[in-house]
């Protein structure tokens, strides 16, 4: 296991009002999940590559929003968190899954890609709206204490 401190880019909450939506487009560069897996089908080979890397508080998310975080010790991967419900936190890779573009903003249950208008579920990942087709890229999420850590 692995564990450093993360740093939360502090850019990405975005609030939703009854009568105004507010957006705000996340800061930083796109982070794009190279997952490589091998072809071997060796369970043990694949879980024993499996490191787990603190990514926040669970306080750093609040309830129906959204916050992204680059880990540093993950070479500075950049994790979307979402807390769609009250002790609810979900693990997404921010990346647009149309084109690539960081995601932007929330609307209620949905992430919003500002450059092509794509949703996605705050809660599963899966698209919603615009031209994306697929859904976000997920992370293995867990929870110890009020510290959340994604599996990679
Ligand atoms: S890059 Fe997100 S909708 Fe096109």
């Amino acid at each position: 296991m692995s564990e450093n401190t993360c740093t939360n880019r502090n850019v990405t909450v975005v609030k939703e009002t009854k009568s105004q939506l507010s957006r705000k487009h996340f800061l930083g560069a796109i982070a794009s999940v190279a997952a490589t897996v091998g072809l071997s089908g060796i369970a043990e080979s694949a879980s024993a590559a499996t490191k787990k890397y603190k990514v926040c508080s669970t306080k750093d998310v609040k309830v129906k929003s959204a916050n992204i975080f680059q880990v540093a010790a993950a070479g500075g991967l950049l994790v979307l968190i979402t807390q769609p419900k009250a002790g609810v936190f979900r693990a997404f890779n921010p990346s647009c899954t149309h084109a690539g573009a960081t995601l932007g903003g929330i609307n209620g249950t949905n992430l919003v890609c500002n450059v092509h208008g794509a949703t996605f579920n705050t809660s599963t990942g899966a698209p919603t709206g615009g031209p994306a087709r697929s859904a976000l890229g997920k992370y293995t999420l867990s929870q110890t204490g009020t510290t959340l850590y994604i599996s990679i």
